[in-house]
């Protein structure tokens, strides 16, 4: 009886264990709901805003069949299931992504609670967790708000070249006499601003305030500070920096250098109360202002000044004596449209402890952070009041150990910190940032420790979206350099360098680089938002600017740099599946082309080109630039070759955006561009472009521009010269790098392609990292070249390395956009024996991880649901090819798709496999 028992008892548990199995294998659940690419995001101004979300399921090959999603107006409403904004009732599609809200109209200030539910060929979903966005202000007449600052300079400041100016604090107190049941602030604070209320800093953003030109547009943020407003007596308060507003060289080649004027700001607190009512605060002339306070001077070239001695103690908070302030003036707008901000702010990513502190001389020492980065130092100091410690930065030393500081040009790179001589003090700048590895410390009380100082890198906050590792620790250090460089140089825009009087977004940096970052970093906000700043910085006549937002004036009229407008485009539709970018810029990308064909199209060649393939390896070591003509691409080969690139995409973009005649037109365009350059450039006899460098030969060659039969013979002569004339280096700068590593793999030697990229000797990335680089220089010659333009941590000579590891080494490539499709691909190579790379695309996680020994090759594949994969498996038959323990042709789900070359193509769905080839 009892052994009976406990049969029926282990039955019983069988089948639990197995319904259990059943259900949870098929187990479909949601995570990840965005709107707009952001997660729960306020006061945005998208009318239809996106709404993405992603699938689990611990089966294979899930796919979508159907959603629903429902929008409320409040959380109650939604957890009742009812939809009052938007019911899309249950929607047949396989779109995951980007789903446009389409429910009613949205008026501003209007909370949006969402969830979304899906049914796949797997199970169905429960509704998800909730999600929310807001709306911020639509209309110019919601804004009542009056702006204010103050168009002039105090006896302190200095508004010529090296310009000085203090931070501006303005308060206002009010009372809120009733329960409340929301408050938000809406703000624009220029050019960066702190907000607090009732003392309280609001948020942990830093640099706030979105660089944009402020004439042609100008960003709001929005923050809801409900908790922070008590019933009764208040204090609304923010200080105002300069950042790009104010610029850092005013009066100073103003033919140059755009001016905006002063700092001002623009600020609406809306009040709502439990019983319905409202009250709202604006910025007004009956605020108070003082331009006296401890942030003496704040320039993003040369630092912050900060006098603790003239704190103005409690000016945040209630009850605070503004007597002695003075009544802001009432400013005119600066003239851009007022927009939301719908990217990332700028965050303290991480910190960083100094690794040494050595004295250099009496009273001065070198700190060593260890790293290059671009942030601050925060300092903890006790001291006398009056005590000065002066904090200057620098990227490295000399041989003397004094900081190197000629690369910086007439950048100051200097913070200093006035005590006030109580007690213990902790300081950090907050209106600048700087680009440095070492510091040196000057004044400072006592001898300084390491645990009196963090670095706090200080970068805009996107996800680190892909994880790269291979055996090869040379490879990985490079991309952690890279990882470093790109961190560095994201500021609300993509600028060139941390550190020198520059930190401007110049296009062509990003030419390609920006695809290559999108495996790293989560920056499609960011890009997206930057191709408003170059469509803004447009002129009437079609041109675009080297250089956008314009802070400075380069219409230089090239192919390479503006051209980035359409490959970042691509790269937002490629990558994140975003098409809107395209829809939005193209009839002024179709502009720029036409402007550029019409003035400097001549015989079918385009024939203005300002910066030629910048920064090639020079033939001597101080040189910045090559003079020597073998290592010159032609201007004109570059100019028309990109032409030809880009022409290719508007024909892609035209057939997007719907526009046949638009398409044919460019398709006709660059046939006839293609004839009139391999009737100028190739020489049918040799299979050599012009003069034979490598970038001359790879871009036609990449772009698709050569003849079939030459095809070879060019791929050739692009090896020839590399292993023979460059002994196995890099000879390309800034273009040639775009394609090279993709170039050489496309055509079959991602042999050589890894040579190149685990070079160490000169020039290489691996020789950047032998001279002890912990980012990416500007120069090959970084290290020998001449000051004037020679920065430690720009990114742009990546090139397509990044990528090339993503798509090249680790297998990971959008097929279709938005990674709908994948394909993986991964070149395996003698020398590198493992590769581990995840990549969270916008359906999920992929993870492609390969491994291999004398007799096998393991490759470890993640496919997110809703995505499906074609895998090149690295045979000629899937006979003995196992997919965990399962031989692969037995698994009905895999689907065998041919071969190419000497690898196996087979199509996957969503899951874990885990293939295993034994040679
Ligand atoms: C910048 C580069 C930029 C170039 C073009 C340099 O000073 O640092 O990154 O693309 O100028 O002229």
């Amino acid at each position: 009886m009892k052994k009976c028992a406990i049969h029926i008892a282990a039955f019983l548990a069988c089948i639990l264990i197995c319904c259990y199995r059943g259900f949870a294998s098929d187990r479909v659940g949601l995570q990840h709901l965005r709107c707009e690419m952001l997660e729960n995001p306020q006061g945005i101004d998208a009318l239809h805003p996106r709404l993405s979300w992603q699938i689990i399921s611990s089966g294979h090959n899930t796919v979508q069949t159907a959603y629903q999603v429902i929008v409320a107006s409040s959380l109650e409403k939604l957890n009742k299931d009812e939809g009052d904004l938007w019911d899309s009732h249950k929607i047949s599609s396989n779109q995951s992504i980007m789903v446009a809200y389409a429910g009613k109209a949205l008026a501003s200030r209007t909370a949006c609670f969402w969830k979304v539910r899906v049914w796949t060929n797997t199970g169905q979903s429960q509704w998800g967790q909730s999600a929310f966005w807001s709306t911020g202000l639509l209309n110019a007449s919601d804004w009542k708000a009056k702006w204010i600052g103050y168009d002039g300079g105090f006896p302190w400041d200095s508004v010529s070249k090296f310009s000085r100016l203090s931070a501006r604090y303005f308060r206002k107190e009010f009372k809120s006499d009733k329960p409340i049941e929301k408050a938000v602030v809406y703000i624009v604070g220029l050019g960066h601003y702190e907000l607090y209320v009732n003392g309280k800093a609001v948020g942990d953003e830093v640099l706030a305030e979105t660089p944009t030109d402020y004439t042609k547009a100008v960003k709001y943020n929005t923050y809801d500070v409900t908790d922070d407003i008590s019933q009764g007596d208040n204090v609304i308060g923010t200080v105002l920096g300069n950042g790009r507003f104010f610029t850092m060289r005013p009066k100073y080649k103003p033919q140059k250098i755009k001016e905006f004027g002063f700092p001002k700001m623009l600020l609406q607190l809306e009040i709502t109360y439990n019983d319905g009512s409202k009250k709202v605060i604006t910025s007004d002339d009956s605020w108070k202002f003082t331009g006296d306070g401890p942030i003496r001077s704040n320039n993003e070239y040369d630092g912050e000044e900060y006098d603790a001695t003239k704190e103005l103690t409690g000016w945040s908070t209630i009850g605070y004596d503004d007597s002695m302030w003075s009544t802001p003036q009432l400013v005119a707008a600066p003239g851009g449209r007022l927009e939301a901000r719908m990217m990332e702010p700028i965050k303290i990513v991480r910190t960083i402890d100094p690794i040494s502190i050595r004295p250099l001389r009496p009273g001065i020492w070198i700190m060593d952070m260890g790293q290059n980065m671009a942030g601050w130092v925060q300092m903890r100091v006790k001291g006398n009041h009056g005590d000065k410690v002066t904090l200057r930065y620098a990227e490295t030393l000399q041989k003397d150990r004094e900081l190197y500081v000629a690369n910086l040009r007439d950048a100051k790179a200097t913070d200093r910190y006035t005590l006030k001589g109580r007690g213990e003090e902790i300081w950090h700048p907050v209106f600048v940032f700087h680009g440095f590895r070492y510091v040196e410390i000057t004044g400072y009380p006592g001898t300084p420790n390491v645990n009196d100082f963090v670095g706090q890198v200080v970068s805009d906050d996107m996800a680190n979206i892909g994880q790269f590792e291979t055996s090869d620790t040379l490879i990985n250090r490079i991309y952690k350099n890279a990882w470093w460089g790109i961190l560095s140089n994201y500021k609300g825009m993509p600028i060139d360098c941390p550190q020198r009087n520059e930190r401007m977004p110049w296009l062509g940096d990003r030419a390609t680089g920006s695809l290559g970052e999108s495996f790293v970093f989560n920056n499609e906000n960011l890009y997206a938002k930057w191709l408003d700043d170059i469509r803004d910085a447009q002129l009437s006549n079609g041109s675009i600017p080297d250089v956008a937002p314009a802070y400075w004036h380069y219409y230089s009229d090239n192919m390479t740099w503006p051209g980035t407008y359409i490959l970042v485009a691509d790269m937002l539709y490629g990558q994140f599946g975003d098409k809107a970018p395209v829809e939005k810029h193209y009839a002024s990308m179709k502009k720029w082309l036409s402007y550029m064909g019409q003035k400097y199209l001549k015989n079918g060649l385009m024939t203005k080109d300002k910066y030629g393939d910048w920064c090639v390896p020079p033939e001597s070591l101080e040189l910045i630039h090559a003079k020597d003509p073998s290592r010159i691409t032609d201007g004109t080969l570059i100019a028309t070759a990109y032409y030809y690139r880009m022409l290719c995409l508007m024909q892609r973009f035209a057939e997007i955006v719907n526009k046949p005649a638009d398409q044919k037109s460019f398709s006709e365009t660059a046939t006839a561009t293609k004839e009139a350059f391999n009737q100028k450039f190739l020489n049918k006899n040799t299979g050599q472009y012009d003069n034979n460098t490598v970038t001359a030969n790879l871009l036609p060659l990449y772009f698709g521009m050569v003849p079939p039969k030459y095809q070879k013979q060019v791929f050739n002569n692009i090896v020839n010269k590399i292993l023979v004339a460059e002994n196995g280096h890099i000879s390309t700068g800034v273009i040639g790098t775009q394609w090279l590593m993709r170039g050489l793999t496309d055509y079959g030697r991602p042999d050589l392609a890894f040579h190149i990229a685990n070079n160490s000797d000169y020039p290489s990335w691996g020789y950047m990292v032998k001279q002890g680089a912990t980012t990416i220089w500007e120069l090959w010659n970084g290290d020998t070249a001449n000051p004037q333009m020679n920065s430690r941590n720009h990114v742009m000579l990546l090139g397509d390395l990044i990528t090339w590891f993503y798509q090249g080494l680790a297998g990971i490539k959008a097929g279709d956009p938005g990674f709908k499709t994948i394909i993986m691909k991964p070149a395996i190579i003698s020398g590198l024996d493992n590769v581990k790379a995840s990549y969270q695309t916008p359906y999920g996680l992929v993870k492609s991880s390969w491994k291999k020994n004398k007799d096998q090759f393991e490759w470890k594949v993640t496919v997110p649901p809703n995505a499906t994969a074609t895998v090149y498996l690295p045979t000629k038959t899937l006979q003995g090819v196992r997919d965990g323990d399962t031989a692969l042709s037995t698994e009905k789900e895999i689907k065998y798709a041919g071969l190419d070359k000497d690898k196996t193509k087979i199509v996957i769905g969503s899951g874990d496999y885990d293939f295993k080839i034994k040679y």
